[in-house]
């Protein structure tokens, strides 16, 4: 199921400890996921299982699974919420890849490249309806009144980063509520509805959700980081997408505050616009790594993994807490 690449770090192993602990639930969210999608229709299974065997961290599974620790954990019942935030967020991949124009995905093609746009954005839609029909066989509306919004924000937040291409002097607050929306929502709901499902205590489903908000915007900002300084086999997409499309994502804005280097990057932004996605952006890569905008965006993802952590804090000491946190600390420090 997992990885992308194999690293062999310490915290990686950790990771990789309690995939393996958690294996037997997380195979039955895996085997559920394939029966959801499976389709009389060739073309819309192939495209569907093409996505969901190419791999992925599972890291929103793995959060309901962990959340659920906190109420009356049933497999049965969390399968219910694992199952459609993998796939919504499956489904949102491959539209995003439509808008994003990336031909690269998990190591493998995307559908929109393998297939085309118009089956990519069929098989986006197919993917979340199955969500529905899967977490509808839970009886509790809060349930689906969370959800429902989130992915409103969710589409709101890509909205606004169309919105926001190429604007050089939007402020940091402006990202970070951007990203917010698109990414650290729907994480911060895998926490809660994990809880939600269990009917675990109000207090504990509103500190996991703090939790998971929290880690979801360091999630975001150490993929724009990856975006900026990864390869692409430790990826699996391409890097120097983001600014080839005109995505300015945090090391860029840090990056362009930067008095010795602002000038330079503001140019090769600008090329990059006017080639309208011809232009590489190899350049004005170049540019923010050698930036003081990488340690400022590493350092706002560690504060973000410290409000993390203290949202834990008032949450019972059980093995779960400590997952919960490992996760966390992983998070900052990935490259994959
Ligand atoms: C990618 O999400 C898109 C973002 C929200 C950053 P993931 O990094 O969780 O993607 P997979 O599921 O592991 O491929
Ligand atoms: C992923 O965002 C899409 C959503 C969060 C809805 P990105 O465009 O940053 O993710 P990658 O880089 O394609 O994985
Ligand atoms: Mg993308
Ligand atoms: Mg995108």
């Amino acid at each position: 199921m997992f990885p992308i690449t194999y690293q062999s770090t310490g915290e990686f192993m950790k990771l990789m400890q309690l995939y393996a602990a958690m294996k037997s639930d997380l195979q039955a969210i895996e085997d559920q996921m394939a029966i959801t999608v499976a389709s009389d229709l060739p073309t819309l299974s192939e495209a569907s299982l093409h996505l969901l065997k190419a791999g992925g961290k599972r890291i929103r599974p793995i959060f309901v699974l962990l959340s659920g620790k906190f109420g009356t954990y049933s497999v049965e019942t969390l399968k219910r919420v694992a199952v459609p935030l993998e796939l919504i967020h499956m489904a949102t991949l491959v539209h995003d890849d439509v808008i994003d124009d990336a031909n690269i995905r998990r190591g493998q093609l995307t559908v929109k490249s393998k297939w085309d746009n118009r089956i990519a954005m069929y098989t986006g839609d197919y993917i979340y309806a199955k969500a529905l029909t899967v977490i509808t066989e839970l009886d509790k509306p809060r349930i689906h009144q969370v959800l429902s919004g989130s992915i409103v924000q969710m589409v709101i937040g890509e909205m606004e980063q169309i919105r926001d291409f190429f604007n050089v002097d939007q402020s940091v607050r402006n990202y970070l509520l951007r990203i917010r929306r698109k990414t650290a929502l729907l994480i911060a709901i895998s926490c809660q509805l994990g809880a939600l499902a269990t009917d675990a205590p109000p207090r504990a489903s509103h500190a996991l959700y703090r939790f998971g908000y929290n880690v979801g915007m360091a999630f975001q900002i150490t993929d724009d980081l990856l975006d900026l300084c990864g390869t692409e086999k430790a990826i699996g997409k391409p890097p120097g997408s983001d600014l080839r499309q005109g995505n300015i994502t945090l090391p860029v804005l840090y990056a362009l505050q930067d008095a010795s280097i602002k000038d330079k990057l503001l140019e090769e932004i600008e090329l990059i616009k006017i080639s309208e996605g011809v232009a590489n952006s190899a350049a004005a890569v170049k540019l923010v790594r050698s930036s003081s905008g990488i340690k400022k965006a590493e350092e706002m993802a560690s504060r973000y993994i410290a409000k993390a952590l203290k949202a834990l804090e008032g949450l019972p000491d059980i093995p779960a807490k400590r997952n919960l946190a490992d996760i966390a600390r992983i998070v900052a420090k990935r490259s994959y």
